[in-house]
C-alpha cells in the first residue's frame, strides 16, 4: 500500500477530497495519517454518564464491584442499608431521570473550558446505551430512564456551539451480557455477542451520529480477531461517513495498547514525562478518585487549576493530548465545582492558548518542572505530521510553561540557548523580560513583573524568540537512553498509572 505517500501529496496540495482504501489488517490501517485537527486540538473533555450515576457511589464500576467475582464490602453494605432486598442493578435505570438535562448548558460548559473535543460515554461496560440502540432492547436511555436520546441531543448542542469536535466512548464488552458470557465460556471461539451486539452498535453509532472520535474500551479480555477490529476499522477509515476526520484510540483487543490506532491511550492517566513519537492521549479525571460524578466527592478531591495546567503542559510537550473527565449526575447536571474548574482552565487558555493549540513539541521537553512547546513562524515545506519542531533561530518560537514561581523570581533554564537577538515575554503581559546566559543556562527574571500585572496566580507561559539554532533529536535521545524502543514504544511507565479494570479505585 502506498497510502501514506499518496495522502501526503494530496494534502500538501490541499485538495484532500478522497480517502484511501484501507484493508482489514493492521499493516494497512497503520498507514493512515492522523487527521490534523486532533493534534491541533490538544485538549478535550471526557464525560462518564450512565446508570452508575444513580447510586453515584464508589465507582462507575459499581455493578461489577457489587455482582462481579470479588464484591466490594462497602458496596454490599451500601445496598443492604439503603435498598430493599431484591433490588437489582436494573432497578436503578428508571431512576436515571436526567430531568434537569439541558444539552446547551453542557455545550456551554465544554466551550468555556477551552476544550476542542467532547467525548461522552455512549455505552459503558454496564451495557446501557445512551442512544436508542436497536441492539439494546429495553436497556437504553429512550426505553427507560431519561426517555431521551442523550447522545443525539449532546451531539447537536456541541456541534451547534462551534469549534468543538464531537465523538464518544464505547465499551466493547458488557460485564453481564449473557451472549458475551457464552462466547467467553467458549474461549471466544464463537462471536455471537460481537455479531449481534457490539459490532452492529458501532456501525449504528457511526452512521447515525457521525463521530470525529471513537474511543474504544473494554476490549482487554479478547483478541482483536474476536472483536473484528480490523474489519471494523477498515470500514470506518474507508467507507464510513466519517472516513476522513475520525480518530480512534488503541483499545481494540488484548495486548494491543500502544500498538495501533490514531492515538495511543495506553493505560488511564498515562503521563510518561518524555516524548513519544506516535500521537498519544492522557485521559484523566477531574475528581482524583472517580470517573463518574461521585456523591461522596469533596472539594479536596478535585484537581486544582495548577495541577490541571501542569498535566496539560507535561502532556502536550511530549506529543500527547489531554482528555479531562467531568462526569454528569443522574438528573442531568454538571456540578458547580466541575463547571467552575473547567471555566478556570478556559480563562487560563484564553490568555495562554497560543502556547497550546496548534503547537508541536520542541527539541527539549522540559527543564525540571518547566515544560516546552513550540511553533514555527513559517511552516512552508514542513511535513504536517512532524513529531516536533526543529530549533532554528529565525523560525522557531518556544513556549516555556512555568508551573511554580521560581526562587527570587529568577527562572533558570538549562535548555535555553540565548543569542544577542533573543526576546522573552510573558503571555498576557506587555513588555520584554531580560534574558541572560549563565553557567547554569538562561536566566529570566520574572520578578520584574508587578503582582497586579500577572495574568495568572498559578501558572505562566514565557514566549521565547530567536534562540540559538541547535541540532538535537529528542526521539533518538530517548531511544539511546533506553526509554523508547527503536520503533518508539515507551519502556518506562510512571507508577501513577492504573487501569480501571484492575482496581476498585
Ligand atoms: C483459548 O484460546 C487461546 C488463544 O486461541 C489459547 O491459547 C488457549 O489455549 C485456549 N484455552 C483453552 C482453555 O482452550
Ligand atoms: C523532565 O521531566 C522528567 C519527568 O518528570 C524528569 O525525569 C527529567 O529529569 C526532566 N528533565 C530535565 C532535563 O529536567
Amino acid at each position: 500500500m502506498c497510502c501514506f505517500g499518496l495522502i501526503l501529496l494530496i494534502s500538501l496540495a490541499s485538495t484532500l477530497n478522497s480517502v484511501c482504501a484501507y484493508e482489514p489488517n493492521w499493516k494497512s490501517l497503520d498507514t493512515r495519517p492522523l487527521p490534523t485537527w486532533y493534534d491541533e486540538a490538544k485538549f478535550g473533555i471526557f464525560c462518564h454518564w450512565g446508570v452508575f450515576s444513580v447510586p453515584a457511589f464508589k465507582a462507575d464500576w459499581f455493578w461489577y464491584f457489587w455482582k462481579g467475582p470479588t464484591p466490594d464490602p462497602d458496596i454490599l453494605k451500601f445496598m443492604e442499608k439503603n435498598y430493599k432486598p431484591g433490588f437489582s442493578y436494573g432497578d436503578f435505570a428508571p431512576l436515571f431521570t436526567a430531568e434537569l438535562f439541558n444539552p446547551t448548558t453542557f455545550a456551554k460548559i465544554v466551550k468555556s473550558s477551552g476544550a476542542k473535543y467532547y467525548v461522552p460515554t455512549s455505552k459503558h461496560c454496564e451495557g446501557f446505551t445512551n442512544w436508542p440502540s436497536a441492539y439494546s432492547w429495553n436497556w437504553n436511555a429512550v426505553d427507560v430512564g431519561p426517555h431521551r436520546d442523550l447522545i443525539g441531543e449532546l451531539r447537536e448542542a456541541i456541534l451547534g456551539i462551534g469549534g468543538v469536535h464531537f465523538g464518544f466512548y464505547f465499551s466493547q464488552y458488557e460485564w453481564f451480557n449473557r451472549l458475551y458470557w457464552t462466547d467467553k465460556a467458549a474461549n471466544f471461539s464463537s462471536q455471537t455477542y460481537v455479531n449481534e451486539v457490539s459490532y452492529p452498535q458501532m456501525v449504528e453509532l457511526v452512521n447515525n451520529y457521525k463521530p470525529d472520535i471513537l474511543w474504544s474500551d473494554g476490549d482487554w479480555e479478547a483478541a482483536d480477531t474476536y472483536w473484528n477490529s480490523e474489519r471494523f476499522l477498515a470500514w470506518l477509515f474507508t467507507d464510513s461517513p466519517v472516513a476522513k476526520n475520525v480518530v480512534v484510540n488503541d483499545r481494540w483487543g488484548a495486548g494491543l495498547t500502544g500498538k495501533h490506532g490514531s492515538f495511543y491511550s495506553f493505560s488511564d492517566h498515562f503521563d510518561p514525562g518524555h516524548i513519544i513519537p506516535h500521537k498519544w492521549e492522557n485521559c484523566m479525571m477531574l475528581d482524583k478518585n472517580n470517573w463518574m460524578t461521585s456523591r461522596t466527592m469533596t472539594a479536596a478531591d478535585v484537581h486544582t487549576l495548577n495541577e490541571l495546567i501542569t498535566q496539560l503542559a507535561r502532556t502536550i510537550s511530549c506529543n500527547g493530548n489531554l482528555l479531562l473527565n467531568a462526569g454528569a449526575t443522574h438528573d442531568g447536571r454538571i456540578i458547580p465545582i466541575f463547571e467552575e474548574r473547567l471555566s478556570e482552565v478556559g480563562a487560563w487558555l484564553a490568555v495562554n492558548g497560543e502556547a497550546v493549540y496548534k503547537t508541536k513539541p520542541w527539541i527539549h521537553q522540559n527543564d525540571s518542572n518547566v515544560w516546552y512547546t513550540s511553533k514555527l513562524r513559517s511552516t512552508h515545506n514542513k511535513n504536517p505530521y512532524r513529531v516536533y519542531n526543529l530549533q532554528n533561530e529565525q523560525n522557531t518560537i518556544v513556549y516555556a510553561f512555568v508551573l511554580d514561581w521560581p526562587k527570587n523570581g529568577k527562572l533558570i533554564l538549562p535548555s535555553i540557548q540565548v543569542t544577542s537577538r533573543t526576546r522573552a515575554q510573558m503571555l498576557g503581559c506587555k513588555g520584554a523580560l531580560s534574558v541572560v546566559s549563565s553557567q547554569d543556562g538562561a536566566v529570566i527574571d520574572i520578578s520584574q513583573i508587578g503582582f497586579t500585572q500577572l495574568p495568572s496566580l498559578t501558572a505562566w507561559v514565557i514566549k521565547l524568540e530567536y534562540l540559538a539554532t541547535e541540532v538535537f533529536d529528542p526521539v533518538n535521545d530517548m531511544i539511546e537512553k533506553g526509554w523508547l524502543t527503536t520503533d518508539g514504544f515507551p519502556l518506562r511507565y510512571s507508577t501513577e498509572h492504573h487501569r480501571r479494570s484492575r482496581s476498585a479505585n
